[in-house]
């Protein structure tokens, strides 16, 4: 199985996403402050990922403070927090594995520091275990929108690369593929960072998924000569009315999918899910280097110095969303309520352990 960040004694071992799949090549992350350079710099990437790397970096902080008090020890912890919080704004499972960390901290403040300390690594652990096997969950609820000999279209990697493992939406196509179902995917090369032709087709081409990558601007050719049967990606963060901020172009591909007849599905566990943000206007889209627009493979391929726009996320409004598929079954319109419902449900669950 790929494993994208794997929990050492000695530290966090983060498969280099920059460099596939050229070369497999893992970094060692010590401290919290290599941690957050490495997911600035998308050497580890992909929402759910981004959020259990960022659980490992604070416990790595963590276990770094010098301090004999909870309260001393607290707000070195949000410091550290804060750096974390401050490396990518979009996906929304940063922020909810850094309140969760918090949480754990602030709830054990009557324990010894070290005690606290084991603890936050103890959550870092079951957060990585807990995604892979969300990653499953939402694959055997989705996999039935997929039939034996569909081609599903995908946007950027939303696999296991991007997640503790599995993956979402490839989480969903690898179910269909375990259930002996013959699945195609076509990939979207995505620019500008090329997830899709670098990492999705790497990671389907390991596990023998058979994949074909276009470019970002072939989807709807493909659409018209009936080459896809469904659309399926991955999310970042799904407002509370089921609008879906995902990598750039996914709204497009949603558009053409609606004009072509054909279903847009989404794949995100609960952590995405951002019931706070009313709708997708709210959610807050990064903005990345003009070098990723204007460089190919370090070569300029504009005019030195024109303007460039980089958003690295797009939003896909709900009404051209047909459904969300999570850990906890399935969602659909009208998404206030669904949502709302699968949250509440989650809620349940979280007392119920804790319990
Ligand atoms: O900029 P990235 O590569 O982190 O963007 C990733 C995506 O947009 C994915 O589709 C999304 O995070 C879902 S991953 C399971």
């Amino acid at each position: 199985m790929i494993k994208p960040i794997q929990f050492l004694d000695s530290g966090v071992l983060l498969l280099d996403q920059t460099r596939l799949p050229g070369e497999e090549v893992y970094v060692d992350i010590k401290d919290h402050l290599a941690m957050a350079e490495a997911i600035k710099s998308m050497v580890v990437r992909g929402a759910p990922a981004i959020g259990v790397a960022a659980a490992g970096g604070i416990s790595l902080g963590a276990a770094a403070i010098r301090a004999d008090s909870f309260e001393a020890f607290y707000s070195e912890l949000e410091e550290i927090c804060a750096i974390m919080g401050n490396t990518r704004p979009t996906a929304v499972n940063l922020f909810w594995a850094i309140e969760r960390m918090k949480r754990v901290a602030a709830e054990n403040r009557s324990l010894e520091v070290d005690k606290i300390k084991k603890l936050l690594e103890a959550e870092a652990r079951r957060m990585l275990e807990e995604d892979i096997q969300h990653n499953k969950d939402m694959g055997a609820f989705g996999q039935g929108f997929i039939s034996d000999g569909d081609t599903v279209l995908t946007h950027c990697n939303a696999g296991a690369l991007a997640t503790a493992g599995f993956g979402t939406a490839l989480g969903v196509i690898r179910a269909a593929h375990l259930k002996g179902k013959r699945v195609k995917v076509i990939a979207d090369e995505t620019r500008p960072f090329l997830q899709g032709a670098r990492l999705t087709a790497w990671e389907l081409d390991t596990d023998g998924i058979q994949v074909t990558v276009i470019s970002d601007n072939m989807a709807g050719y493909c659409m018209s000569k009936g080459m896809v049967n469904l659309v399926l990606v991955g999310a970042d963060r799904i407002a509370a009315n089921g609008d879906v901020a995902n990598k750039i172009g996914t709204y497009p591909l949603a558009l053409l999918a609606k004009e072509h007849g054909l279903p847009f599905y989404v794949a995100a566990p609960t952590s995405t899910l951002d019931l706070s943000t009313t709708t997708g206007d709210d959610i807050p889209i990064e903005e990345r280097d003009r070098t990723e627009i204007t460089h190919f493979q370090g070569q300029l391929v504009t005019p030195e110095g024109v303007d460039v726009f980089n958003p690295a996320f797009d939003v896909t409004p709900n009404h051209l969303v047909h459904a969300i598929i999570t850990e906890r079954g399935v969602a659909k319109a009208p998404y206030e309520k669904s949502l709302q419902k699968i949250s509440i449900e989650d809620r349940k669950e979280a007392t119920t352990k804790s319990n």
